[in-house]
C-alpha cells in the first residue's frame, strides 16, 4: 500500500466557501480512488500533533489557529505514485505560484488559506492516514 496512498485535507476556508464538492470532483477526475473520507474539526492540540514537524517555523501559530478554526474534509486517496501526482494536482503552497488548473490556483486565497493539504512523502501518507482513519473506515470498491 505504501507508495500508493496519500492523505488530503480540504482546509477550513475552502469548506466554508462550499468548494468541497468541486474539489472532490477534481480529485476523482484526476484518477484518485477515495479510500476513506470524513468531515471533522481539529482541536488545536490535535493540529499541533499533525503538524509537529513544522513546530519551529515562524508561521506555526498561524497554521494551527487556521487549521482548528472550522471543519476540514479529510480523505485517504489511492493511486499509483499517489504522493507526487497529488502534489502536482494541488500545486504550489503559495497559490500565486501555483500552475493554471491546479486546485490551489482555483480555490486558494493565500499561503494560509491555501485550500488543501497533501502528504509530502510516503511515510507521512501512512502516518497521516493512521492519524485520521482506522482500518474499518477504509474501503476499496
Ligand atoms: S510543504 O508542503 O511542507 O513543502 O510546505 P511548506 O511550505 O514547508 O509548509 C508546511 C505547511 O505549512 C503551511 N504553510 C503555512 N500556513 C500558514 N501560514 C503560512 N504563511 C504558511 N506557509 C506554509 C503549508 O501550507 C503546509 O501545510 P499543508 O497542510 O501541507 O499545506
Amino acid at each position: 500500500m505504501k507508495g500508493q496512498i496519500t492523505l488530503t485535507m480540504i482546509k477550513p476556508f475552502a469548506v466554508k466557501q462550499h468548494n468541497v464538492g468541486q474539489i472532490l470532483s477534481d480529485i476523482e477526475k484526476a484518477g484518485f480512488h477515495i479510500r476513506a473520507l470524513k468531515m471533522t474539526q481539529l482541536p488545536a492540540e490535535k493540529a499541533e500533533i499533525f503538524y509537529a514537524e513544522h513546530r519551529e517555523r515562524s508561521f506555526f501559530p498561524q497554521l494551527i489557529e487556521f487549521m482548528s478554526s472550522g471543519p476540514v474534509v479529510v480523505a485517504m486517496l489511492q493511486k499509483d505514485n499517489a504522493v507526487a501526482d497529488f502534489r502536482q494536482l494541488i500545486g504550489s503552497t503559495d497559490p500565486s505560484e501555483a500552475a493554471e488548473g491546479t486546485i490551489r490556483r482555483k480555490y486558494a486565497k493565500d499561503k494560509t488559506r491555501n485550500a488543501i493539504h497533501g502528504s509530502d512523502s510516503d511515510d507521512s501518507a501512512v502516518r497521516e492516514s493512521r492519524f485520521f482513519f482506522s482500518s474499518m473506515e477504509e474501503f476499496v470498491y
